[in-house]
């Protein structure tokens, strides 16, 4: 991961930067980083602030299908390891994939994957680090958020982190296709489990008890009817209930 690297001063989105270049004929690994952009995307098609000073990027996955629905966890644990190393900093991650320092959000994770028939053409994951952002010039942004350099003595550098994130994204994707998981350790920094949620699905909302996660990642909650719902990240907000 990280063999060819297209840098930009400003794009839309890497997402889709990444996506087409993958039709180019990008090899698997591929990585594009932005230093802003201008359409960018979160999850559930929310909104990412992409002001300079953080970190966006997004990186080409040729996987195989069993291998989909671990690549946003790998790039959890990637990123978590990461800050740990480069910002000496202890996040967690909230379920699916906030990944959070206090409760306040410091990175996001985004996975999109194209099909051809039941073939994956490819899938393309971003990740977006708050490391320089200004949170108070905006109040909601300011509930919800923090930034490395907020927390972290001295400033993180931003170059160092990227290559740890690569680095460490590399060898769990090898861990993955030697048939180790990336779940049990994504379990782990997981801080969802064992709390009263609220999961919204759909426009109907559901209260109950983060159970357990499965071993691709999906969320099993405990209503109070006593059912267990098994529940994939895609369409999903979760709050504390
Ligand atoms: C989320 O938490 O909702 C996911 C946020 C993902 C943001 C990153 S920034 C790099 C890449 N390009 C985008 O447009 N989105 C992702």
């Amino acid at each position: 991961i990280g063999r060819s690297v297209r840098f930009y001063q400003s794009t839309g989105s890497t997402m889709d930067d990444a996506a087409e270049w993958a039709c180019a004929g990008a090899e698997e690994g591929a990585v594009v980083v932005a230093e802003t952009q201008t359409a960018s995307r979160g999850r559930l098609g929310r909104r990412w602030i992409s002001d300079e000073g953080n970190l966006y990027f997004s990186v080409l996955f040729r996987p195989e299908i069993d291998a989909l629905p671990l690549l946003s966890p790998l790039a959890g644990v990637a990123v978590v390891r990461s800050i740990r190393q480069v910002a000496g900093l202890y996040p967690s991650i909230k379920w699916p994939n906030d990944i959070t320092i206090g409760g306040l959000k410091v990175a996001g994770i985004l996975a999109e994957s194209a099909m051809s028939g039941s073939l994956i053409q490819q899938a393309v994951v971003g990740i977006g680090v708050n490391v320089a952002l200004d949170v108070s010039t905006d109040a909601e942004i300011a509930a919800t958020a923090t930034s490395l350099n907020e927390l972290a003595e001295p400033q993180v550098d931003r170059s160092e982190l990227l290559r740890r994130i690569l680095q460490h994204m590399d060898a769990l994707y090898l861990d993955v296709r030697r048939g180790r998981s990336p779940i049990p350790e994504w379990r782990r920094w997981l801080d969802t489990l064992g709390q009263r949620v609220t999961v919204t699905h759909h426009g109907t909302s559901n209260v109950g008890l983060a159970e357990d996660i499965d071993d691709l990642g999906n969320l099993m909650l405990r209503t109070d009817e006593g059912e267990l719902l098994t529940l994939t990240a895609g369409d999903i907000t979760l709050r504390a209930a």
